[in-house]
């Protein structure tokens, strides 16, 4: 809690706010093996798909686009889907959409959304690594892992110099702190979905 407090920036706090969260996911995510075989990967694929559906809203809200610059062609929907057809899978059937934001302010929520989505893709440089064990990579099957050409790192900074230099107030950045704990609650929803546990 107190290091919570005592984080300087809002990215940061968001961090220590979600680290549990992401902890279990990525936890959960790994027991099912996904880098064992294309097929586990698929699954993985999947996950990653409803997830980027959920966040089609998100990255085509002008109010978000106001604050982070080139939202829009951070969206890596498309690549998801490209991943599934090489691989030769259909995209999943749909499920329900995730719950509105309680709090019905889509910029504090959005951001909490967006932390996640493009949090994701700093983390993915250890996934590509292991995705490229199964052949896959920027060309095939990884095309969403893959870093931005700018620099993975350099691409995520941009996205936290707009998240931190947005004013927010007290309960708004509360809002948003949920918001991310809903985004990863809503992941860990899909991997239940899509990926059952290793049978080991
Ligand atoms: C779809 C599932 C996942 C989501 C939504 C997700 C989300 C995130 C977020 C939001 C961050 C940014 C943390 C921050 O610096 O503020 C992150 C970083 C990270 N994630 Fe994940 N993650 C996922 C899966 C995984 C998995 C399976 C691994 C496993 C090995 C992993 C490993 C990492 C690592 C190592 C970082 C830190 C990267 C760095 O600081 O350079 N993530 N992830």
């Amino acid at each position: 809690m107190n290091e919570i407090l005592t984080q300087s920036t809002r990215s940061q706090r968001l961090k220590a706010a979600t680290h549990e969260a992401h902890d279990r996911l990525d936890k959960r995510i790994m027991a099912a093996q996904p880098f064992a075989s294309r097929e586990n990967y698929a699954r993985f694929l999947q996950v990653q798909y409803l997830f980027h559906v959920d966040m089609e809203a998100h990255y085509r809200n002008p109010v978000l686009a106001g604050v982070v610059p080139g939202l829009a062609a951070r969206r890596r929907l498309a690549q998801i889907e490209t991943d599934l057809a090489d691989l030769g899978k259909p995209l999943p059937a749909a499920v329900a959409p995730a719950l509105p934001d309680a709090h019905g302010d889509t910029l504090a929520s959005g951001l909490g959304w967006l932390y996640v989505a493009e949090g994701s893709n700093l983390g993915a440089a250890i996934l590509f690594k292991l995705a490229a064990k199964l052949g896959l990579d920027e060309n095939f099957g990884a095309r969403h892992l893959a870093g931005h050409p700018d620099g993975r790192a350099r691409h995520w900074r941009e996205f936290t110099a707009a998240l931190d230099r947005t004013s927010l107030d007290p309960a708004h950045e509360q809002a948003l702190v949920e918001a991310a704990r809903q985004a990863f609650d809503r992941v860990r929803g899909h991997v239940e979905t899509c990926m059952p546990p290793a049978a080991a």
